[in-house]
């Protein structure tokens, strides 16, 4: 086996066409070589939301062009690529399926081991492509399909401490965003909308936040902000919204994150822990700086991968493929793709808000 193996990752769960390259390194911070991701925001855009059938043939358009330069970028000979790992699910089925068919002819033309990937788990581990973390470690997992808090114990080793029972924290952005006019995808926009306005103006609710330990609701503020906006037409009041959306989902977040402390330090019993907040939402500056806050306040030290590496990328999944290239953890070509995978198998599926007590 190769002493600092070399991964090609490949990532097309959605809308997002990405190849990266990394290298393992002696810090136990692997190197990337390359990370290239092309979004399909143009695409999508004036349907307002993904069409998987035009994300799809995008991907088949375009994969082969960033695999490519994935590989220019890296300087390397593509000889030297020690094994090659693609997202196998959650998502979208036929997008998925693009991915692990170019990775599978890949590694069989290469005559390397091919490598699926949950590409939730790439999320979890993605801040160790900046530091050398040791788990376990507490995770906020808030992307446009997910909001979770886990223990990560180890790779493909969590306790699901808490989840949505509704709608994940990205999609109450994107919808929120939809209402106000912003077009898709909304969530960084909407948070530039939040810094023109007043936070005070509108009081919006936070579903189950006495109850349901540290699980998240976002469905009823939706409804809310749909009540409201019927009866708003000036810039202002849109700016004041947003800012209300904003502060209500800070104040939400911080509550249930010192739940999921409690819960974390019940599990663990380490004194000082580390905090990860990964997934596109993680982006969110007035997010960042409340979690920061409130992890300080617990002995917690918060911990957030850079910008480019919160939103979906390969580089990712090929950090996930290296943990398993380590342990000689390779699939066959059978493996197919899975539009429902989990991080923690043994959690209930948790939808409806009957079944938070
Ligand atoms: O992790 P990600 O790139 O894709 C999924 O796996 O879902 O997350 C995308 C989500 C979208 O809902 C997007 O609106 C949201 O992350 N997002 C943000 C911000 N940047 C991205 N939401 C709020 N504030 C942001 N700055
Ligand atoms: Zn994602």
């Amino acid at each position: 086996m190769n002493k600092s193996p070399i991964i090609l990752g490949i990532e097309t769960s959605c809308d997002e066409t990405a190849v990266s390259i990394i290298q393992d390194h002696e810090s136990g911070v692997p190197k990337i070589l390359s990370n290239i991701v092309s979004s399909q925001f143009d695409i999508h855009k004036e349907f307002g939301g993904v069409v998987p059938e035009l994300a799809a043939r995008s991907h088949v358009e375009k994969i082969n062009l960033i695999a490519k330069k994935a590989l220019d970028e890296s300087g390397l000979n593509i000889n030297k690529i020690s094994a090659v790992a693609a997202t196998a699910g959650p998502g979208l089925i036929i997008c998925l399926s693009v991915g692990l068919n170019f990775a599978k002819a890949l590694a069989s033309s290469l005559n390397v081991p091919f490598i699926g990937v949950n590409h939730l788990e790439g999320h979890a581990l993605s801040p160790k492509l900046n530091a050398n973390i040791n788990y376990p470690y507490l995770l906020l997992l808030i992307s446009g399909g997910h909001s979770q808090f886990l223990s990560v114990n180890g790779l493909d080793n969590y306790t699901r401490l808490g989840t949505t029972i509704d709608d994940a924290l990205g999609e109450a952005f994107d919808k929120t965003a939809k209402l106000l006019g912003i077009e898709f995808p909304g969530g960084p926009k909407l948070e530039k909308f939040a810094k023109k306005g007043n936070p005070n103006k509108f009081n919006l609710p936070k579903p189950i936040i006495n109850k349901g330990g540290c699980n998240l609701s976002f469905a009823g503020l939706k409804t809310a902000i749909l009540r409201i906006t019927k009866n708003i037409k000036l810039d202002q009041e849109k700016y004041d919204l947003a800012a209300s959306f904003q502060k209500t989902i800070e104040e939400i977040l911080h509550v249930k994150t010192e739940i999921a402390f409690q819960e974390f330090r019940n599990i663990n019993s380490t004194k000082k822990s580390n905090f990860i907040i990964a997934g596109g939402v993680a982006a969110n500056d007035g997010i960042r700086k409340k979690l920061s806050e409130v992890s300080k306040k617990n002995n917690f030290v918060p911990i957030f991968p850079d910008l480019k590496l919160c939103g979906d990328n390969a580089a990712m999944i090929a950090l996930v493929g290296l943990e398993k290239y380590k342990i000689k953890k390779f699939d066959s070509f059978d493996l197919i793709a899975s539009p429902r995978l989990a991080l923690d198998k043994k959690a209930k599926f948790l939808k409806g808000s009957g079944l938070v007590y």
